[in-house]
C-alpha cells in the first residue's frame, strides 16, 4: 500500500462505518426514540454548520456565505429540535452528562445569537450539572466580550481550532484566520478561566515542513495549553483541495503518512518531556488528574449521544443515527415537529463489540475489564489473530493483562484499525466523519 497521502477517508470515526447505515433503519431509529431509556451516560452534541470560509481541507457540513436570517432560522431549528427529542421516552427526564457544540465554528454566532440559542435549547436540555461543556472556536471569531460570554453560558471546554502558526500556511489551506488572531485570542481566554483549554493542531497542511512545524509546535507549546489536539491532514474526497486536484489533474501536495508521523512523534516527545501525558493517539494532557475529555471517553465507551442540527450522528440505546444532511430537508422536518432521522443501524452485539474495541484502542490501551464485564467475550482472545498481527508489526507494546500500543501504533492508529472489522468490510476501511 502507498505511503503517500492519496485522496479518500483514513480517520476511524465510528464502526460500522458510515456506509452501512440506511434510511430502511430509520423505523428501528424513532423506535429506540420511543423506547424505554437505557442506563447508559447520556451527552448532547449540537452541530453549528457555519464558518467565515471553509477550509481547503475540511470535509464537514458547513455553510459560509450565511445571512443572519439563516442563523436565526437554525437556531429556532435547534431549538425545537431539542424540545421533540427531550420530549422523546428514551431522553425525557434524563441528565446530560457533556454537552459539545461542534462545527462548522460555533464562535461564528455573535454573543446574541450565542444567548438565544443557550436559552432556546434550555428551555428543554439544561446541562448546569454536566460534567463538561465544550465549544469549538476558530481564533479570528473570538472577541473579549464573545469569550466571557461562553464562560458565563456554561462552557468548560474551549477548544481553538489554530491548526498552525506559519502564515502563509494558514493562507494556503483556506483557513479564515492567522497567527497574530491566535495570540490575541489567548490572552482573553487564559483570562477567563475555562477549566480546560485545548488547541487543534494538524501535522501536514500545505506548504508544511520539518522546520515550519518545530516553530509551530514550539510555539504552541510556549501557551502551556491544557490539552493539544493533533490530527495528521487527511483528504477525504469532499474537499477542496480534491475537487481542485481532480480538475487540475496535480495532486494536491500533502507530506507522506510516515513524515506526518515523524511530525507528531516530534510533537509527542517535546510535550512528553516538558510534562505532559499521552491520553491517546491524537491528545496530550498537561495534568491527567485534573483534564478530561468526558465526550471522547463516554462516546468510545459508548453513551448516548443525542445529536442535533443538521448532518449530525448520534446513538441511542444502542442505535447509530444520522440527521437529514441537507439544510431545508433538516429544518422542514424540525419545524414540522418531527426528528430529523435520515439514517440509521442498529448494530449487533458483536459489531458494538469491535466498536468499542477500535475506539478504545485509539486511548492506546485496551480497557479489557470494561469490554467483557459489558460484552461477556474476552476481546484479549476475540481477536487474538488482530493482536499477532500488531505484535509482528511492531505495533503492541504487550498484550496482557491488557492491549497497549507502542508509539509507533499509537500514531498509525486508525490504519490499523480495519482488520478488526467483519469480513465484508475489511477491503473498504473506516470513513471519517
Ligand atoms: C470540525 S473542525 C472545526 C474547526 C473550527 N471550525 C475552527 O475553525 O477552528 C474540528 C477539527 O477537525 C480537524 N480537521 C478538519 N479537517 C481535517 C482534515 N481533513 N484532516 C485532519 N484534520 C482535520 C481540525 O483540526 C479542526 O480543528
Amino acid at each position: 500500500m502507498s505511503d503517500s497521502t492519496e485522496p479518500g477517508s483514513y480517520f476511524v470515526a465510528n464502526y460500522p462505518p458510515f456506509h452501512r447505515w440506511d434510511a430502511a433503519a430509520v423505523p428501528t431509529v424513532l423506535e429506540a426514540f420511543a423506547s424505554p431509556p437505557t442506563d447508559a451516560p447520556l451527552g448532547l452534541y449540537l452541530h453549528v454548520p457555519f464558518c467565515r470560509k471553509r477550509c481547503k481541507f475540511c470535509y464537514f457540513r458547513v455553510y459560509t456565505d450565511t445571512k443572519a436570517a439563516d442563523v436565526e432560522r437554525y437556531s429556532q431549528g435547534l431549538s425545537r429540535e431539542a424540545a421533540i427529542v427531550a420530549a422523546q421516552p428514551a431522553v425525557a427526564g434524563r441528565k446530560l452528562r457533556y454537552v459539545y457544540f461542534g462545527g462548522g465554528t460555533p464562535s461564528f454566532l455573535s454573543v446574541k445569537q450565542l444567548e438565544k440559542l443557550v436559552a432556546g435549547v434550555h428551555a428543554s436540555f439544561g446541562w448546569n450539572d454536566a460534567e463538561e461543556v465544550t465549544f469549538e472556536c476558530e481564533p479570528g471569531t473570538l472577541s473579549e466580550p464573545k469569550i466571557k460570554a461562553l464562560r458565563e453560558l456554561g462552557v468548560t471546554r474551549l477548544s481553538l481550532g489554530v491548526e498552525n502558526f506559519d502564515d502563509k500556511i494558514l493562507e494556503a489551506n483556506g483557513r479564515a484566520h492567522l497567527s497574530a488572531e491566535i495570540l490575541r485570542a489567548w490572552e482573553w481566554i487564559c483570562a477567563a478561566g475555562f477549566p480546560n483549554v485545548n488547541i487543534d493542531l494538524i501535522a501536514g497542511m500545505v506548504g508544511e515542513t520539518r522546520e515550519t512545524w518545530e516553530r509551530t509546535i514550539e510555539r504552541t507549546l510556549a501557551l502551556q495549553p491544557d490539552s493539544l489536539t493533533i490530527y495528521q491532514l487527511e483528504l477525504p474526497l469532499n474537499t477542496t483541495f480534491v475537487h481542485d486536484a481532480r480538475e487540475s489533474g496535480a495532486p494536491t501536495p500533502v507530506a507522506d503518512w510516515k513524515t506526518k508521523r515523524e511530525w507528531v512523534d516530534f510533537a509527542f516527545d517535546r510535550f512528553v518531556a516538558a510534562g505532559y501525558a499521552v491520553s491517546s493517539g491524537y491528545t496530550l494532557v498537561r495534568d491527567p488528574d485534573r483534564v478530561h475529555f468526558r465526550y471522547r471517553d463516554m462516546l468510545w465507551e459508548g453513551s448516548d449521544l443525542v445529536a442535533l442540527g443538521v448532518a449530525s450522528f448520534g446513538h441511542l440505546s444502542g442505535v447509530h443515527y444520522q440527521n437529514a444532511t441537507q439544510w431545508d430537508d433538516y429544518l422542514s422536518a424540525v419545524e414540522l415537529g418531527q426528528l430529523p432521522i435520515l439514517r440509521g443501524l442498529r448494530p449487533t452485539s458483536r459489531e458494538l463489540l469491535i466498536r468499542e474495541t477500535i475506539l478504545g484502542l485509539k486511548r492506546g490501551r485496551l480497557d479489557v475489564e470494561r469490554l467483557r464485564t459489558k460484552f461477556g467475550i474476552d476481546p484479549v482472545e476475540a481477536f487474538a489473530r488482530q493482536w499477532a498481527q500488531l505484535e509482528a508489526e511492531g505495533c503492541l507494546a504487550q498484550l496482557r493483562p491488557a492491549p497497549v500500543l507502542t508509539r509507533r501504533g499509537l500514531l498509525m492508529v486508525d490504519s490499523l484499525l480495519p482488520r478488526f472489522f467483519e469480513d465484508d468490510l475489511v477491503a473498504v476501511g473506516g470513513i471519517g466523519g
